[in-house]
């Protein structure tokens, strides 16, 4: 991994604050290459689309306005990201990166700060280095600062052509590159912060491209180089970070690479891995010092873990919290719950959005809980159902409980109060109520409520049949 110390800004902090940048994410290209029927940036690489891991990216920046361009198959895409307050221009049909931001121009507006183009492809983008490259373009007050990178093989990437001052001077397309131009390493990661005006001046300039009929906003780099213009490169710290996907290889590589930049910074962040060649660990999961993450454990989506949390083998997270001391697994699945301090969970127990789980609870194998509250202490140990319901503390629900929660229609509340005790094969049927250290015996139907310090009971008196096997026995012998 090749580090390069940050370039100190020419005109340093006394610089005013500039205005917010306005970004355009390119995402109207055919995809092709991928042999998919999604559009290529709808792929996911952790769990997350390509597209939307490039928007998480320039969101920290606080644009003032993003625009997504979008191609044919736009109506997918516009779905996906309803509801992020995006703008969307269309380019249909793709006449290349160059003609997807002139189609932006319009949805992009006017403003005084710069212009941040970017790949919809490339996931793995981090918002430090598109701050690096705001600050680079401010303090140089060039007209473009575009994101460089050296992966182990340049492959189909764009060429960074420097002249003998070191200065770029081109960007030259692997397909019209001469064998000379094909041998240099650097290439171009299609992440680009433009002057606004610059990109107004160069855009028109950009002629159709002889090979493939299409306009490249790589040109852009030779127009704005030509004369006095100001144009720089920064190269990423990290190759992997501009790793651009085009077709499955490569979106099976990023998948890896991600993989590999999430084992690194859980070691990082003091988190003790038992086998790091099987854990996923997606780039939105906060992790404390000293959590244990065991084989096969999957962590997706905003999912926190606490000092001191251990997930066991084979278990997947998604936005789940869990609070210091928490244990999870083995072969559990949590999506959008909470796991209070020191509370224990598994082999086999589910927790799905709405489960939030207090101190010390203890949830064991083959339970199910949705949209409930388990206070302080509650056990519910094995094969039950708990489903739209509040327990209170310390109540233990026995083996296979259930909540009948739902009517066929609507979904009903269950209450169980503190220190209740729910026998085993009881159903609740909601909406009921459990009072304050009430019983309820093996086996019960609750229809009704349960006043606090009773005993419900719903059985069929037991009848003991003396002698009937024998006599059965004799009867068949007949
Ligand atoms: C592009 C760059 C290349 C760079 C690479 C980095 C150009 C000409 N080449 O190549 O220098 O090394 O990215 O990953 O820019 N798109 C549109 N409309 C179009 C064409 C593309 O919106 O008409 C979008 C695509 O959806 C994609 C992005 O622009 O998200 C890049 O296009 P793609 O075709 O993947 O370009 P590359 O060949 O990878
Ligand atoms: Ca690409």
């Amino acid at each position: 991994m090749k580090k390069k110390p940050v370039q100190p800004a020419r005109r340093g902090a006394s610089a005013p604050p500039e205005a917010p940048a306005r970004v355009v994410v390119l995402a109207a290209g055919v995809g092709s290459r991928m042999r998919s029927s999604l559009p290529k940036v709808l792929h996911r690489v952790a769990g997350r689309t390509l597209v939307e891991a490039v928007l998480d990216a320039a969101a920290p920046l606080s644009p003032s306005r993003v625009v997504v361009v979008v191609g044919a198959d736009r109506a997918k895409i516009v779905e996906v990201l309803d509801g992020r307050g995006l703008r969307f221009a269309v380019q249909d049909p793709p006449l290349g990166t160059g003609d997807a931001v002139a189609r932006a121009s319009e949805a992009l507006g006017s403003g005084d700060g710069p212009v941040l183009v970017l790949a919809g492809d490339t996931p793995m983008l981090r918002p430090e280095t598109l701050r690096r490259l705001v600050a680079r373009r401010q303090a140089g007050n060039l007209d473009l600062v575009f994101l460089t990178f050296r992966p182990p093989e340049a492959g189909d990437f764009g060429r960074v052509v420097r002249n003998g001052r070191g200065k770029p001077t081109a960007i030259v397309e692997a397909r019209n590159a001469s064998a000379r131009q094909r041998k240099i390493a650097e290439v171009n990661a299609g992440v680009y912060c433009f002057d606004a005006a610059a990109l107004g001046r160069a855009l028109p300039k950009i002629r159709r491209n002889p090979v493939s009929g299409e306009y490249y906003l790589t040109d852009a780099v030779a127009v704005l180089a030509g004369g006095r213009g100001r144009v720089e490169a920064v190269e990423a710290e990290d190759w992997r970070e501009a790793w651009g996907v085009n077709t499955r290889r490569d979106l099976a590589a990023a998948e890896e690479l991600e993989r590999r930049r999430g084992v690194e910074r859980a070691l990082e962040s003091g988190v003790s891995l038992l086998d790091p060649a099987t854990v996923r660990i997606g780039p939105q999961v906060e992790l404390a010092p000293d959590v244990v993450l065991h084989p096969f454990v999957c962590l997706e989506g905003k999912t926190v873990l606490s000092e001191g949390c251990e997930v066991l083998a084979f278990t997947r997270l998604k936005d789940t919290r869990l609070e210091p001391g928490a244990a999870i697994g083995p072969h559990c699945d949590a999506e959008g719950a909470h796991v209070g301090p020191r509370a224990q969970v598994g082999p086999y127990s589910r927790l799905r959005p709405g489960a939030v789980l207090e101190e010390d609870v203890r949830v064991g194998n083959f339970v199910e809980v949705k949209n409930t509250v388990l206070r302080k202490g509650v056990k519910a140990l094995h094969l039950a159902y708990l489903g739209d319901a509040e327990v209170g503390a310390g109540a233990n629900i026995g083996a296979g409980v259930i909540t009948c929660n739902y009517d066929g229609e609507k979904k009903h509340r269950t209450t169980v109060g503190e220190g209740a005790f729910i026998g085993t094969d009881t159903q609740l049927v909601a909406p009921v109520t459990v009072g304050k250290g009430a019983y309820v015996g093996a086996g019960t139907t609750v229809t009704q409520d349960v006043p606090d310090g009773a005993l419900a009971l719903s059985r069929s008196p037991q009848v003991n049949k003396e002698g009937w096997a024998a006599r059965r026995k004799a009867r068949k012998n007949d």
